[in-house]
C-alpha cells in the first residue's frame, strides 16, 4: 500500500466518500460523502440525531464504517485504530468535553500530548493555548472537574490543539454555552484556523454561529447530506434561513420538524 501522499492544491485534507456507520440495526448515516480542503473550515449543521457525532466518531475511527472509505492527506483511514489517526494529524474535540475531572487543567493539557517526544514543542503549545485561553493558565494547577462548563469546553479545545494537529474535529463546541460564550469560543477557534493554519470540521446544531465561522457547509437530515454549498450561499437559502436560522417567511410550517434546540446555561 502506498504511504503518505501530501495534500496539494485543489486536493482535500480530508475526503468521505460514501460512508455508512450503524449501531446494530439502527443506520446512523447513510453514504455520506464530503471534502474539507486545507486551512478552511467546514461545518455539518444538523439536527438531534441527524448523525453528527457519528461522522466524527467514524473519522476518527471510534467506529468503523459499513461502507465507504476515508482519506486524510491522502492516506486511507478508514476503520484505523484512534491511536494511529492521531498521530497522523488529525484530533477530535468530543462532544460533551469529556475532561479528566480529577487531573488538574495542566495535566489534562498534557493527555493531549501524549504521542508527542518533542518536550519543547509540547511547551510552547502550552503557552500557546495560555495565549488563547488566559483563564486555563490561572487554573493551571486546579482540578479539570472543577471548571464551568465553558471553561471546560476551551480545556477540551486546547487538549486537542496539544496533540499539534493539522486538521481538528469538534463536535458541538456550543453545546450546554450561553450565547456570550459560544461567541467567545467560535472566535478563538476562528483564530486558531487564521493563526495556525489548522483545517477545522466543525459539527453544529447553532446553524447561525457556525455558517458565520465556516467557509463551506453540509446539511445533514437522518444520515444523508441534503445540501451543501458555500457558507455565504447557505445563508441566503429559504430553508436554511427557516428550518435553521429561525427566520421563519411563510406562516405555516414545512413537512420537517425543526426539532427543539439544547438548553443553554
Ligand atoms: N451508541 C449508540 N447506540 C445506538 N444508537 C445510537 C448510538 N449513538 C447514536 N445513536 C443513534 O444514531 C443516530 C445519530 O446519532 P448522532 O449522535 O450521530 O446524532 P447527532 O447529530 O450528533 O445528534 P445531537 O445533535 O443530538 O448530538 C441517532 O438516531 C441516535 O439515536
Ligand atoms: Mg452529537
Amino acid at each position: 500500500m502506498s504511504t503518505i501522499t501530501v495534500a496539494s492544491g485543489q486536493e482535500p485534507v480530508l475526503k468521505l466518500l460514501n460512508v455508512e456507520s450503524a449501531y446494530g440495526p439502527i443506520k446512523a448515516i447513510r453514504g455520506v460523502s464530503l471534502q474539507v480542503r486545507k486551512s478552511e473550515i467546514a461545518t455539518v449543521l444538523g439536527s438531534n440525531g441527524a448523525g453528527k457525532t457519528t461522522i466524527l466518531k467514524t473519522i476518527s475511527g471510534i467506529i468503523d464504517p459499513r461502507k465507504g472509505s476515508i482519506t486524510f492527506n491522502g492516506q486511507d483511514i478508514t476503520a484505523r485504530d484512534p491511536a494511529f489517526i492521531v498521530q497522523q494529524g488529525l484530533s477530535h474535540v468530543p462532544e460533551g468535553r469529556e475532561v479528566f475531572p480529577l487531573l488538574s487543567v495542566r495535566d489534562n493539557l498534557l493527555m493531549g500530548a501524549y504521542t508527542r517526544h518533542d518536550r519543547d514543542g509540547v511547551a510552547r503549545d502550552i503557552e500557546a493555548v495560555y495565549g488563547y485561553f488566559p483563564i486555563l493558565k490561572e487554573r493551571a494547577a486546579q482540578d479539570a472537574g472543577l471548571l464551568s462548563g465553558g471553561q471546560q469546553q476551551m480545556l477540551s479545545i486546547s487538549r486537542a490543539l496539544m496533540a499539534n494537529p493539522t486538521l481538528i474535529l469538534l463536535d458541538e463546541p456550543s453545546l450546554g454555552l450561553s450565547p456570550k460564550l459560544t461567541k467567545e469560543i467560535f472566535e478563538i477557534v476562528v483564530r486558531i484556523n487564521r493563526e495556525r493554519g489548522t483545517t477545522i470540521l466543525l459539527v453544529e446544531q447553532n446553524a447561525n454561529m457556525a455558517l458565520n465561522a465556516s467557509d463551506y457547509g453540509y446539511v445533514l437530515e437522518n444520515g444523508r447530506i441534503v445540501m451543501e454549498d458555500t457558507c455565504a450561499a447557505l445563508r441566503e437559502k429559504d430553508d436554511i434561513k427557516e428550518f435553521y436560522l429561525g427566520m421563519k417567511e411563510t406562516g405555516q410550517r414545512g413537512e420537517r420538524r425543526w426539532k427543539k434546540k439544547k438548553n443553554w446555561r
